[in-house]
């Protein structure tokens, strides 16, 4: 066979070729453009060539090695399709597992206060944190000069009568609800606030609270005792207590602190409720018909209650948590420990 006849043997077997698999089509290379291959030997014979005929089959050359390695690129592609197929099919293989993440212990514990005053039938209402001076000091009865509209614990946006501010707490919405809705209004609002604090195991500048409203017609401050009774018992166990103490809120008269009886220690005094057997909760109140009168709510006919609460607070006793910033570091040590919560 002369040089031409073998060119064109090798072309048809080219455009013949098939393979099932990678190592296959290996094999096929080394056989046509490996050292010893066929197409290889061509290039060698190609030297002794006429010169005159060197253009020619030159060229031919060329051509079949270029089909030789498109068909041969074009079988391995396929092979590894044929691969991958193969892998995604094969039931018998184990299957993957990725790591199962966890619910943030603040997410955890709002979703359970939530849930227990859904059961006292209020709803969730949220509102904007970024506020204005009205919605967090003004229709809350706060005195022009109070202390906690201070450059020192307020983050302001602007400056001027009403400014914009981040909301320090929550009971900004409870003056959205009772500007845009009718009593009987019973809400909780979650929510994150912000104050200009500096950042330890106790106090952070970003924190979460949910609050509290309920107004009716004769709304009484025994109703806002025994409805937190019936968190505190939800949420820390059948036997809990709780314990009001006077306080003062600009926004609520008479006002409480409500402290839950210590689940460490039953009552009995350890290092948790330092001693006294008791756990600070939250701040409540009756609404002071000053702040009903600004939202726009009749305060001779409806009397109402609000409370506000630390969701880390809550949290931080249930767990028993003994840093703020554990919250928001997001280490996965902490965070996986949540995993069965
Ligand atoms: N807003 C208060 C705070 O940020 C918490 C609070 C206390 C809310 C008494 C209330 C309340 O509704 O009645 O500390």
């Amino acid at each position: 066979m002369d040089l031409k006849e073998r060119i064109e043997t090798l072309l048809a077997q080219i455009d013949e070729l098939k393979a099932s698999c990678a190592s296959e089509v290996e094999e096929i290379r080394i056989r046509f453009l490996g050292k010893k291959g066929s197409i290889t030997q061509l290039f060698e014979e190609f030297k002794t060539v006429l010169p005159e005929q060197k253009r020619e089959f030159g060229q031919v050359l060329n051509q079949l090695k270029n089909r030789a390695t498109e068909k041969i690129n074009a079988l391995k592609e396929e092979a590894g399709e044929e691969q991958q197929k193969t892998v995604v099919e094969d039931h018998t293989l184990p299957g993957d597992f990725f790591p199962i993440g966890s619910r943030h212990p603040i997410s955890l514990t709002r979703a359970e206060i939530l849930q227990i005053f859904s059961r006292l039938g209020y709803s969730v209402l949220e509102g904007p944190e970024i506020e204005d001076d009205w919605h967090v000091f003004g229709a809350l009865n706060f005195p022009p000069e109070h202390p906690a509209r201070d450059m020192q614990d307020t983050f302001f946006v602007s400056s001027g009568e009403n400014r914009v501010l981040l909301r320090t707490h929550t009971s900004s919405v409870q003056v959205r609800a009772m500007e845009s809705m009718k009593p009987p209004i019973r809400i909780v609002c979650p929510g994150r606030v912000f104050r200009n604090e500096a950042i330890s195991a106790r106090a952070h500048c970003i924190f979460h609270q949910v609050e509290g409203l309920y107004i009716d017609k004769g709304v009484s401050f025994a109703d806002l005792k025994q409805s937190i009774l019936f968190f505190a018992r939800e949420m820390f166990g059948e036997d809990a207590k709780i314990r009001l103490r006077p306080s003062f809120f600009p926004f609520t008269e008479p006002s409480a602190e409500v402290d839950v009886s210590c689940n460490i220690c039953k009552g009995k005094g350890c290092n948790v409720c330092k001693g006294t057997g008791w756990l600070e909760i939250m701040g409540a109140g009756m609404v002071d018909p000053n702040v009903l009168e600004a939202c726009g709510i009749d305060n001779t006919t409806y009397s109402g209650f609000a409370f506000g609460m630390g969701i880390e607070r809550i949290a931080m006793l249930k767990w028993q948590i003994k840093d703020l910033r554990l919250y928001f570091e997001n280490d996965i040590r902490f965070l996986k420990q949540f995993e069965t919560a």
